[in-house]
């Protein structure tokens, strides 16, 4: 393992934004198929993950974005008004800001501003739990704090690293720390290669292991945690906070008909995620990319769904999910729906074999995901024609022990088996490259 490498993580940020009184505002640019007051309840959720307290949201209608503050002059003051009202210390506006705008606003508002990016990155660098996650996020964070050195970077100069942006002690030598930004950057691209490989050793080891994976996707807040721990008794932390995991968990399940499987519960996704981000999400979601099937855990009783499963799907693209992976949707939270709309979405679930309808915190409909779960893992088993020799006991046990042995033919000194296999099963012991054995389809 490398030396240390989460110490740029002693920071000193909680006095800035703990317990800060916060005014979220939604720049609406329109266009965006979502409803505000959901999203405004979702940015506001995100900055309470981070110990803010939000006095106020408010949604602002922008018909041209502006230069220099997005915004528009006479918004500006009025937020002005608002931050004055409220004794506000912070504003979280809900968009992408240019370094420019972000100081603009400050001044203009009298308040520390801070966007979606900078909101997503301080979650993630306290929720990152292996060390991996964490060099990616600083390194994420370190990248865009490197456009708005104007201040804060002292902390590097007390070799502390990164963070700590919503607050800082001034905008002294901008240069030095520049280069101590990049430094510090490459050093943890260094540290960063060492546990990717560590990391790949262990995936490898396990990807050897004859059990499919099964992984846990979907929106904050959709309810993955609370179904993982349902479907394995584990004591993952559920709670009301998003992204309350950021790496993968995993743990073995039992299914109907298959020995054991592998579940893995990743972090929550969102809307707009930042683009520094996309290669930490990448390291903490390699599961997702190499599973045999994903379950899409989607918040049914949210005003958005259908948004938030629009931006899952994208996310998976991006991050180089094969649309061949097998893929279910577990409708959840049931139990908040009408009675009307749960039987539809009940009585529809139950015509399609790719969706499951339930209640993770009840436990209604888990036991239907279970079953599904597994015919859809054991129907994507293929027949095939396997030829050993005669002698090849090991190879033989193989066969019965991962597939289902339809038939067998003797000849000579060969023995040709016709077996149920999953594809991924039948590609591993491909891998095994015994010369002895003749395979065929
Ligand atoms: P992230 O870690 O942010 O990605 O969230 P998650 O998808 O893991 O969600 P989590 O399991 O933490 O659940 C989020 C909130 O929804 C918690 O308050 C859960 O108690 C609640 N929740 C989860 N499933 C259900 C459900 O079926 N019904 C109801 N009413 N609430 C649920």
């Amino acid at each position: 393992m490398t030396s240390a490498p989460t110490q740029g993580f002693d920071r000193d940020r909680d006095e800035f934004t703990r317990g800060a009184r916060a005014i979220v505002v939604l720049p609406d640019q329109g266009g965006a198929n979502r409803d505000n007051d959901a999203r405004l309840a979702e940015t506001a959720g995100l900055a309470e993950a981070i110990g803010v307290e939000v006095v106020d949201r408010v949604a602002l209608r922008v018909r041209q974005p502006r230069a220099a503050t997005l915004i528009g002059s006479g918004q500006v003051q009025g937020l002005a008004t608002i931050v004055q009202q409220n004794e506000a210390t912070l504003v979280v506006v809900d968009a992408a800001l240019s370094p420019i705008q972000q100081r603009n606003l400050e001044t203009g508002v009298g308040a520390k501003v801070i966007d979606r990016t900078g909101l997503i990155l301080e979650i993630f660098g306290e929720r990152a739990a292996t060390a991996e996650g964490r060099l990616q996020v600083e390194l994420a964070h370190l990248d865009y704090q490197a456009g708005r050195l104007v201040r804060s970077w002292t902390h590097l100069e007390r070799q502390r690293g990164g963070f700590g942006f919503l607050g800082g002690p001034g905008e002294t030598q901008i240069e030095a720390d520049r280069r101590l930004i990049r430094d510090r950057m490459a050093k943890l691209r260094r540290e960063l290669d060492q546990v990717t490989r560590t990391r790949g050793l262990h995936r490898d080891r396990r990807q050897r292991a004859p059990w499919p994976v099964i992984a846990l996707v979907g929106y904050t807040n959709a309810g993955k945690s609370t179904l993982f721990n349902r479907l394995t008794g584990a004591d993952v932390m559920a709670e009301d906070l998003l992204f309350a995991t950021l790496d993968p968990t995993l743990r073995q399940l039992s299914l109907p008909g298959l020995e054991k499987a592998i579940l893995s519960d990743t972090v929550g996704f969102v809307s707009d995620l930042p683009t520094q981000l996309v290669a930490a999400f990448k390291a903490t979601l390699e599961e997702v990319v190499s599973a045999d099937l994903l379950v899409h855990v989607r918040d049914v009783a949210h005003p958005d769904s259908e948004a938030q499963r629009t931006d899952v799907e994208a996310v998976l693209a991006e991050i180089g999910v094969s649309e061949t992976t097998l893929r279910m949707e577990a409708w959840n939270k049931l139990d908040l729906l009408e009675p009307d709309r749960h039987d539809a979405l009940v009585a529809e679930a139950g015509r399609r074999d790719d969706v499951v309808a339930l209640s993770a915190l009840t436990g209604e409909g888990v036991n239907v995901l279970m079953e599904a779960v597994a015919l859809r893992l054991t129907s994507a088993h293929r027949q095939y024609r396997i030829t050993l020799a005669a002698g090849d006991g090991a190879g033989a046990a193989w066969l019965h022990a991962h597939g289902e042995v339809l038939g067998q033919e003797a000849t000579d000194d060969r023995v040709a088996y016709d077996v149920r296999l999953a594809k991924r099963d039948h590609e591993r012991f491909l891998q095994r490259g015994d010369p002895e054995r003749v395979l065929n389809r």
